[in-house]
This record gives structure tokens, C-alpha cells and sequence, in this order.
């Protein structure tokens, strides 16, 4: 089972500036290492999101998985059309360094598994014959919350221009499982043991890019309000308060300096065994949630590759 979660998406930006602002509202602390900005969630002690300063544009630069087994995913991966390269300029050398077949860059690193997270408070809800909360209020005054605490970046969704075939190298190729899919606009890929519902997905569009990264918070409620918070602050799109179909999360998503977008989630469906579990092939109808606000216009628009994105 060779990869195992997601570690970090690295992003070539003009300027981090706006994004360290984003992030750092959003609840990341932000490490400045020279011209670049590294942003971790607070109980980590490495990035999750890293913006390379003083590019052209805002691009995709690679994703970072965790992985085991690396000598058989370096055999695996010219067998189903991608590359073993060099590692760029300035990287680590250290795993393996993969292009797939569409020139999207993967760096796989066999490193030890996160801390498990501590247990948080159960979300307790009372319902028509369950009555599980008495003599309190669920809800404290606006006041009583502390700032949003994203707990671990939980999956990356990525356009590519064919998603049948990124879904074949990343099972192929990459020992991972289609979770889910909407016909072959959208699908969500998980690691084949104890796994969320997704921890890399795609989304069809005429060229490679970064589309969100989705950050686990304790509850529904702290998406809802953290979403609304940040919403408020960055003063881009949103889309939520809403609910998945495909994985079950509750979502907020808040749109970056760049067109793309940050998740807030909680609640995820879970895949213990791969062996055990059938993907389902959603109608579109189904691809983007079960309820939720409108869409935005834009919301599966690849900046990267089309338009320019005005940010506020
Ligand atoms: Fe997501």
C-alpha cells in the first residue's frame, strides 16, 4: 500500500504576501524561509501549504505524499506512463520525485505517520427520540470561540484534463483507490488502509492546476463559523456552510488570492480497507453536495490555465 496521506502542496505565487495574510486568517502559522512562506497547522512541525515567492504566476508546483514501498512505485511508474525525475532545483533529494502523465509533479517521501489527533469534545445533537444534550446550551455567545484552529490538511483536490487516466496512475502507479466519482468530470482517491473518504481528488479541465486544499477542523460547527469568519475577512467567494454527498463532509470553502480555494471540513467518511469498499458512480447532480448555497460561477475554474483572476 504505498501512499499513505498527503503531506504538502507547494504553490509558485508572484507574491506571498496576500497569501500569508489568507493563510494565516484562516488559522496556519506561517514560517518565512527567504523569499518563500511555509504554512503548518499549529500542533505540526511541517508545512502543509508552501508558497515559492517571486514567480511569474500563481501555478501548481508538485504535491507531497507520504509513501512506502518506494523501490516498487519507482518500478510501477514508467510502467503506466509517467516519469521518475530529478529533483528540482532547491528540493530535496530524498523519495522520489514522479511526473505523471500529464506533467503533474508528485514527491513521494517514507516517513513516519502524524501523531494520532487527540479526541476532541463529541458533537452531541438531540433528535427526535435521542435526547443526548440537557440543561446546556450547545452554542456559546460569538464571543466565547476562539479563532478557527485547522487541525491537519486532510486532501488536495487537482484539475488534470483526463480523469480516468490520473485515477488509473494514482491506483496504478501510485498503490492508491478510487474512493468514489462522477462520471469522469470528478473523483476522489484514497489510501487503501484507514484512509479519509479522499485524500487526492480531480476535477476535469483543460489543463493541470491546483483547485482546494481542505483543512479538518473539531465540528460541523467550527467549519461553519470558521468558514463564515474567513469568508468575512478575505472578502472573495465562498461557497458553504453545505454538505458532500461524495465523502459526507461538511464544508466551507473560502476562495485564495488566486482564484483557487481553502476547505474547511469536518466529518469524513472513512475507508479502513480498500479490499471492502465499492466506489459508487454519482450522477452529476450529486458531484459537488448534497446541500449547500449556490455555487459560485467560477468555483471549478482553473485559473492556471484560463482567464486571469482579479483577487479583492
Ligand atoms: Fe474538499
Amino acid at each position: 500500500m504505498p501512499v499513505t496521506g498527503l503531506l504538502s502542496v507547494t504553490l509558485e505565487v508572484p507574491d506571498v504576501e496576500p497569501g500569508i495574510g489568507f493563510y494565516t486568517d484562516a488559522g496556519l502559522l506561517c514560517d518565512r524561509v527567504g523569499p518563500d512562506a511555509q504554512l503548518r497547522c499549529a500542533g505540526q512541525d511541517r508545512p502543509s501549504i508552501v508558497l515559492l515567492g517571486g514567480r511569474p504566476r500563481k501555478r501548481l508546483h508538485h504535491v507531497a505524499l507520504r509513501a512506502a514501498d518506494l523501490p516498487q512505485i519507482a518500478e510501477r511508474v514508467p510502467a503506466n506512463g509517467g516519469k521518475l525525475v530529478a529533483a528540482p532545483e532547491g528540493f530535496a533529494e530524498d523519495g522520489l520525485w514522479v511526473e505523471d502523465p500529464h506533467g503533474g509533479l508528485f514527491h513521494l517521501v517514507d516517513c513516519a505517520a502524524d501523531a494520532e489527533l487527540p479526541q476532541g469534545p463529541e458533537f452531541r445533537i438531540n433528535a427526535p427520540g435521542r435526547i443526548v444534550r440537557t440543561r446546556r446550551s450547545a452554542i456559546l455567545p460569538r464571543a466565547a470561540y476562539p479563532p478557527a484552529r485547522p487541525l491537519r490538511m486532510g486532501h488536495a483536490l487537482l484539475f488534470t484534463p483526463d480523469v480516468p487516466e490520473s485515477v488509473r496512475f494514482l491506483s496504478e502507479a501510485l498503490g492508491m483507490g478510487l474512493a468514489d466519482h462522477a462520471q469522469d468530470v470528478i473523483a476522489f482517491c484514497c489510501a487503501r488502509t484507514n484512509s479519509d473518504h479522499h485524500v487526492l481528488a480531480f476535477a476535469k479541465s483543460p489543463g493541470i492546476g491546483f483547485h482546494h486544499a481542505s483543512f479538518q477542523v473539531a465540528d460541523p460547527d467550527e467549519a461553519g463559523r470558521a468558514g463564515r469568519a474567513l469568508a468575512d475577512r478575505s472578502r472573495r467567494g465562498d461557497w458553504g456552510f453545505g454538505r458532500h454527498t461524495i465523502g459526507s463532509n461538511f464544508f466551507h470553502y473560502i476562495q485564495d488570492p488566486w482564484g483557487s480555494w481553502f476547505e474547511y471540513y469536518a466529518d469524513m467518511d472513512f475507508i479502513d480497507d480498500y479490499d471492502l469498499w465499492s466506489p459508487t458512480n454519482y450522477d452529476m447532480a450529486d458531484s459537488l453536495a448534497s446541500w449547500g448555497p449556490k455555487v459560485p460561477d467560477d468555483f471549478v475554474h482553473n485559473y492556471e490555465v484560463a482567464g486571469a483572476f482579479e483577487p479583492a
